[in-house]
């Protein structure tokens, strides 16, 4: 892999532990990592695999490695198989103690539904439970079985509140968070205000068709100016990290 922004003294492996370190001021940061084909399709087949190569694997694990907290859209855990949790990498274990991190980052599941399989190795086989972030109307049998897989969040009723939510998993310590999509709930995450950070992958294909993007949702009026932090290459593939300029975030800081 190369590093092309901001550009190295030397043309060395970047380690991608400190290219992608959370920024040491916040205690509440929350990145979102998506992959998307040269033509902006977040789909390929009704999925991101097909978008997705080692190099983009390489980046995927390093991001989960750095995070308190990867928060999902039920549907994107419903099509893309996320029935396992995410599991400790010895790479990570050291900075990961010496940081205060549990062994491998917590899966939080966002559904008002609650149409999840809580049997699944994602809740019965997490080394860190795996929190249901939901509300407080959701159906009262789904509610009861998600309290009985792991740890539930309640936030709010009708559509959950997303910032309510990130701020009081940041309160309990957990504010390192990576947002893994879908294109439905990183709309929703942006526009509750808490996106701090877009790493995207840019996959060498064109897919063409009618697939979602990255983001879909309401129109952000104005469009949220986002600003070139990091590009590295490698395989062919273009991996951005930029920060969102977002006067709506009211970001956490130390104080
Ligand atoms: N390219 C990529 O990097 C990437 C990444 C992830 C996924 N994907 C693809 O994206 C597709 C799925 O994405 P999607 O956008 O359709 O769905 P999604 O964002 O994964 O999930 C949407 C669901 O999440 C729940 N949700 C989201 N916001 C909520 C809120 N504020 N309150 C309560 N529940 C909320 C709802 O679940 P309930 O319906 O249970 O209420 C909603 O139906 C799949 O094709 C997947 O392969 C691509």
């Amino acid at each position: 892999m190369r590093q092309l922004i901001p550009r190295p003294n030397r043309d060395v492996e970047p380690d991608l532990a400190v290219v992608y370190a959370y920024p040491g001021h916040a205690r509440r940061w929350v990145r979102a990592n998506m992959v998307s084909s040269a033509d902006g399709a977040a789909q390929a087949e009704g999925k991101s695999a097909g978008l997705s190569g080692e190099a983009d694997k390489k980046v995927f694990r390093a991001l989960r490695g750095l995070a308190d907290v990867i928060l999902v859209g039920a549907t994107t855990v419903r099509t893309e198989g996320y029935r396992q949790p995410a599991v400790p990498r010895e790479q990570y274990a050291r900075a990961r103690a010496a940081a205060g991190q549990p062994p491998a980052a917590t899966i939080a599941v966002v559904s008002a539904s609650l149409d999840l399989d809580f049997d699944a190795p994602l809740y019965r086989e997490a080394v860190v439970p795996t929190i249901t972030i939901t509300v407080g109307d959701a159906p009262p049998d789904r509610l009861e079985a998600a309290h009985a897989a792991g740890e539930v969040l309640i936030a709010g009723t009708g559509r959950a509140d997303l910032a309510f939510a990130i701020d009081r998993l940041a309160e309990s310590g957990r504010g390192r968070i990576l947002c893994e999509g879908g294109p439905h709930l990183l709309a929703a995450v942006a526009h509750a205000g808490r996106l701090d950070e877009l790493c995207l992958a840019l996959s060498p294909q064109l897919i063409g068709g009618h697939a979602m993007r990255v983001i879909d949702g309401r129109l952000f009026e104005p469009p949220l100016p986002l600003a070139l932090h990091t590009l590295l290459v490698e395989d062919g593939f273009l991996f951005t990290r930029h920060l969102v300029a977002n006067p709506r975030a009211g970001h956490a800081t130390d104080s």
